[in-house]
């Protein structure tokens, strides 16, 4: 919304949530989330095209488009538990607008929702008024976290569905000259309704794919001496493969790809398609196993004991930039060590304390520390261990931390972005992923 209001002066856009705190959050200087770029430009539209505020009520009545952007976490009971979607917080605000609306409006599902959510949106507001015509439009969010700002102002492609009718059509294209203000005409691409949502679980499928694809070549490499890097830099100059999103890591986290695969195996095992359900369901084995495969590696250089000993965690975010910790790998991998035992000091540099402890709770919290900074989480430490790319990690004093670790001192860069021969030479037992 604050790049629409950044694009489009002429449209007004309001920001309705029913927890006060946290629209107290956006109204204040520190916003509640870490984006590069997103501070300057909400401070920039703020109180002039864009409003943040509790009057949910208003603003459906002032509104001719309501974008619908609440999550849809995995169902943690009942049918399909683990897999499905929980779309209660859909179907309230469908509700909610049904309660409120008393003109024309046009739906705009954001969420990335199940296949065919947009027909229960529809059956919900047909069902609870009489007379006023909604349009239901799919326009799933392609922006990664920690580059959002230009995901959105530079789209690789903006994707609408809508009905295939005439009012159906107009609707898209109300929408579509939205995005036109900033995005060009050939990057706008409409497609049905269930396409639209159908594609945007596809996309996150396929990336993910991706990542277990060459994780799962990591732990080949590590068999057989081959350099998983050297070997990803080879396959991704193939034009028809291309190089981006083969990063060999401890796993993919976030909280997208796990959901929005396990989200698709749950709508494939619905309609019978088991080995569907099956090959897509790998993709996230592969990312636990990965997850566990690394701590499996820590535990054994460190002569098959961590108990009571030291080890520095750096970075808890799921990737750089952001400070969302949702599915991050070092949430598994550091009750993993815990389970072992060990003691954590853990650094972020964006993340919480509380954030930490939280996604740790339960894990033999007694054995965990959160440090300030990263020389104050290595020392002392028996093993270092790098769980999120941040760029300040790289250029860490590393001999300075080697003289605070008792010997032999080990590394293990989860992410692949050490010069693991130089930290060789300067007396570390170093590692790496597929290394
Ligand atoms: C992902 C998709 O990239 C977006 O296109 C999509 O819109 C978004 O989900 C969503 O559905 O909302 P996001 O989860 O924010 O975006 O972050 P990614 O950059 O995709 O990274 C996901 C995870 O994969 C991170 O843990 C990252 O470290 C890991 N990764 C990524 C690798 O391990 N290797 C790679 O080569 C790339």
């Amino acid at each position: 919304m604050a790049i629409i209001a950044q694009r489009c002066p002429g449209v007004h856009t309001t920001i309705v949530d029913m927890n006060a705190a946290r629209i107290a959050a956006w109204n204040s200087d520190l916003l509640p989330i870490y984006e590069p770029g997103l501070e300057e430009i909400v401070r920039q539209v703020r109180g002039r095209n864009l409003t943040f505020s509790t009057d949910i009520a208003g603003a459906i009545k002032r509104a001719d488009m309501i974008f619908v952007c609440v999550n849809t976490p995995t169902k943690t009971y009942g049918l399909g538990a683990g897999r499905a979607a929980d779309l209660s917080y859909v179907e309230s605000v469908a509700r909610a607008i049904a309660e409120h609306a008393n003109a024309p409006k046009i739906i705009v599902e954001k969420s990335t929702i199940p296949v065919r959510t947009a027909e229960s949106i529809s059956a919900i507001l047909a069902a609870n008024t009489s007379g006023i015509h909604f349009e239901v439009l799919s326009n799933p969010e392609f922006l990664a976290e920690g580059t959002a700002v230009n995901d959105l102002q530079n789209p690789d492609r903006v994707l609408i569905g809508g009905e295939r009718t005439p009012e159906g059509e107009a609707a898209v294209k109300a929408l579509a000259d939205i995005y036109a203000c900033w995005v060009p005409r050939e990057r706008i691409i409409t497609t049905s309704l269930w396409s639209s949502e159908l594609s945007k679980l596809v996309a996150n499928a396929f990336l993910a794919q991706r990542i277990s694809s060459i994780n799962s070549i990591s732990a080949v490499c590590e068999a057989t001496g081959a350099d998983v890097d050297e070997v990803a830099h080879v396959i991704g100059r193939d034009s028809r493969i291309g190089p981006k999103f083969l990063k060999a890591s401890i796993g993919f986290g976030g909280s997208c790809f796990q959901k929005d695969i396990l989200n698709l195996v749950y709508l494939c095992e619905h309609f019978g398609l088991n080995e569907v359900a099956a090959y897509w369901e790998h993709v996230v084995r592969m990312n636990d196993y990965q997850k566990r495969r690394f701590t499996a590696q820590i535990v054994k250089a460190l002569f098959n004991t961590v108990a009571d000993k030291k080890i520095a965690v750096l970075g808890f975010a799921f990737k750089k930039n952001t400070n969302d910790v949702r599915e991050s790998a070092a949430i598994a991998v550091c009750r993993s060590l815990l389970a072992e035992h060990a003691c954590l000091a853990v650094f972020d540099p964006k993340v919480a304390p509380e954030d930490i402890q939280r996604e740790l709770a339960g894990a033999a919290e007694a054995r965990l520390t959160v440090a300030r900074n990263a020389y104050e989480a290595c020392e002392g430490a028996h093993a270092v261990a790098l769980l999120t790319e941040w760029d300040e990690f790289k250029s860490l004093d590393f001999a300075r931390i080697l003289a605070s670790m008792p010997k032999p001192a080990f590394i293990f860069d989860g992410r692949n972005i050490l010069d693991l021969p130089k930290l060789r030479a300067l007396g570390f037992q170093a590692f790496g992923i597929g290394k």
